[in-house]
């Protein structure tokens, strides 16, 4: 038997183990391969809270409909179901939810660049996408477990937990963030905006943010979980909301146009 279906065999036990001491998180499916967690039929079909993951993920999604890399068995791939709340809030799970399985794996803390990306030295470990669905939301998160290299066009800019010294299993990654995930959901908005100051890249920076209104400058003040990032422009502060939101220059490098 093909080793990969020996070693998937034992995920749907392993995981439901892990469900067992959660509260939100009450079902999960893992599923042997699929095009994105997000629009697999299991995770359309899905009440509030089932978890659906993939062994194999070959054409995950970013935000703003960038590309999320085919991470072969290197990468979890999860896509959560929550009944629909403040998009702002959900950024904040999926941003602390991500950063705190991150930092079991490396024993190490990880920042975090709004509104939800882990950074560590720079470098992109996990990311976030957040949908919503009528009365649901998907929180979907990606992380980078053991990729040793990127291709070209991402190896400056990409990192896993591998390449940053954790001797990290997928499996135990995926129950970390089950665990980080189940109380981030539980959280308050004042613990989740704490947590989310004590990892923040961007807070006291100034940076260039691309809006739907057009481009907007400014020095990054605080997180409010309502409205979404505080930035003070020349002409006052403005809240900039994470869905709508993309970072385009931050610490001195543009990352996208605006
Ligand atoms: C981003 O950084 O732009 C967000 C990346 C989100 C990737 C995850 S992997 C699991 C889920 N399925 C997807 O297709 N995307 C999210």
């Amino acid at each position: 038997m093909n080793p990969h279906a020996v070693a998937f065999a034992g995920w749907q036990a392993r995981l439901d183990d892990a469900c067992g001491g959660l509260h939100a998180i009450r079902r999960v499916v893992a599923l042997a391969e699929t095009a994105s967690t997000q629009d697999a039929p299991e995770t359309r079909a899905a009440p509030a809270g089932t978890l659906v993951t993939a062994w194999r993920q070959t054409a995950g999604r970013g935000r703003f409909g960038r590309n999320w890399a085919d991470t072969g068995t290197e990468g979890v791939a999860a896509s959560f179901v929550v009944e629909a709340q403040s998009g702002e809030r959900l950024a904040l799970i999926g941003a602390i939810a991500a950063a705190e399985a991150c930092e079991a794996a490396l024993g190490a803390p990880v920042g975090i660049k709004w509104p939800n990306d882990t950074f560590v030295s720079g470098r992109k470990l996990a990311g976030v996408l957040i949908e919503r669905r009528g009365d649901l939301a998907v929180i979907g998160i990606g992380i980078n477990v053991s990729q040793q290299e990127f291709p070209p066009e991402l190896s400056s800019r990409a990192t896993s937990l591998a390449m940053l010294g954790a001797h990290a299993d997928r499996i135990e990654v995926l129950c970390a963030l089950m665990r980080s995930l189940d109380r981030a959901l539980a959280a308050t908005d004042e613990s989740l905006v704490a947590g989310f100051h004590a990892r923040d890249a961007l807070r006291g920076t100034r940076a260039l943010f691309a809006t739907p209104e057009g481009p907007v400058e400014g020095e990054v003040r605080s997180i409010d979980p309502m409205h979404g990032l505080v930035v003070r422009t020349e002409t006052g502060e403005r809240f900039l909301p994470a869905q709508s939101t993309s970072v385009a220059e931050w610490g001195g490098i543009r990352v996208r146009a605006v």
